[in-house]
């Protein structure tokens, strides 16, 4: 045990270490790609500073293409540093590593996948299809169990079915896998429909990526070796993950100087979504996207068309009051601003990521209540 617990203090170091490499090469890169992305004008307007027809696109677009490559780079290196100085005891096997290779492919699948959409404008089919192909090399992958073991209370519920329901056990197969696709496409997409005042895409994924790490740090020394592997896999995409995103955030902040784009909403929700599958807590992960959840329910009228969808549900700027009021939009920011009346830009990011906060409290308060009554999530 001892041996092993000095094994994730040196992971953790080196973990460290590479993220902060990534906080500082993110921040390098940064300035490039906008010098690149305004050369061939791929730019955005500011539409909560004078309105959807305030003039031409000055803020670079797609800026998430920094963070993605140099998150993706730290966390080969880290791999590669990891077999190098690995011993003959170390807790992280071969399969450990196709997990984790998996978890680069989806992400940088998704990395692809939002700059093309940046770039192309591709259909919404698209956006739901390819990310299933990149759920794909997670499922090749995932080599844990496929059951769940039904909570005691929920048993009498449970009709036993040879095969598939045995003695409070469902034995989910295929379903559970399809579930892990329907996971990570709603990561992936959901992000990108909490977006339109600055900040918010990466302020949100900013702070669900801090809740789940806090979750993987506390679980690394598990006594259970899976669990305790599984986690320092989670953690090892979400920080440099973290690492990236502060930089992008710093730069994405009221008053924004770029934006994130496609790019870094799909990669954001797949690298969060894949922590979750692959740190095996996607049921907590799923709290703690409740906004995301519930901006996605509340949206879905306008996604389906039923109620008119403009290209961008953003609130109206007040040229007078210089404050951001609600639309008929159906979405969690104007939601915020008919409930608590209009407010500045700034305050409106910080009230989504107030919104962000409460519910990771709420995700850990979950977690231990069921742990009191002797369930795991
Ligand atoms: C999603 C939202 C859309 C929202 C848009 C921008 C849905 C179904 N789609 O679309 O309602 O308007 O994100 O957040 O909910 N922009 C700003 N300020 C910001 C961020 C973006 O003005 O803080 C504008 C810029 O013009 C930028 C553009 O939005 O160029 C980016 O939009 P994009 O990410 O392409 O929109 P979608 O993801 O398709
Ligand atoms: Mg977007």
């Amino acid at each position: 045990h001892g041996a092993r617990s000095q094994h994730v203090t040196s992971h953790l170091i080196l973990l460290a270490a590479v993220s902060v490499a990534v906080f500082f090469a993110t921040m390098r890169v940064i300035p490039v790609c906008v010098s690149y992305h305004m050369r061939k004008n791929l730019v955005g307007r500011d539409i909560n500073k004078k309105g959807t027809q305030g003039g031409e696109g000055s803020v670079p677009e797609a800026i998430g293409l920094a963070p993605g490559i140099v998150l993706v780079s730290g966390a080969l290196v880290y791999q590669t540093l990891m077999l190098t100085l690995r011993t003959d005891t170390t807790p992280y096997d071969e399969a450990w590593h196709m997990e984790f290779n998996a978890g680069v492919v989806s992400v940088l699948f998704m990395v692809l996948l939002g700059f093309v959409d940046d770039v192309l404008d591709i259909p919404w089919r698209a956006k739901i299809v390819l990310p299933v192909f990149s759920a794909l090399p997670l499922l090749a992958s995932y080599r844990h169990g496929t059951d769940v073991v039904v909570p005691p209370p929920l048993r009498a519920y449970v009709p036993e079915v040879p095969g598939i329901s045995v003695d409070g056990i469902l034995y989910l197969g295929p379903i559970y896998k399809f579930y892990m696709v329907l996971v990570v496409v709603f990561c992936s997409n959901s992000i990108n429909i909490l977006a339109g005042c600055n900040g918010v895409e990466a302020g949100q994924s900013f702070v669900i990526g801090v809740g789940a790490l806090v979750l993987n740090l506390l679980n690394v020394c598990s006594d259970d070796k899976n669990t305790a592997a599984n986690h320092m896999l989670s953690a090892s995409m979400l920080a440099p993950f973290l690492a990236a995103t502060y930089a992008l955030l710093m730069h994405n902040w009221y008053p924004s100087r770029v934006f994130v784009g496609d790019t870094y909403t799909y990669l954001a929700g797949m690298c969060l979504g894949a922590a979750g599958v692959l740190g095996h807590f996607s049921e907590t992960m799923l709290i703690f996207f409740a906004p995301q959840v519930f901006n996605f329910i509340y949206s879905v009228p306008q996604l389906l068309k039923i109620v008119p969808c403009p290209r961008h549900r953003l609130p109206t700027f007040d040229t007078k009051t210089g404050l951001l009021t609600a639309t008929p939009n159906y979405n969690l920011i104007n939601l915020l601003l008919h409930i608590f009346g209009p407010c500045t830009e700034k305050d409106l990011t910080i009230r989504v990521l107030v919104v962000q906060v409460l519910s990771i409290a709420f995700g850990f308060g979950v977690r231990r209540a069921l742990y009191e009554l002797g369930w795991v999530l």
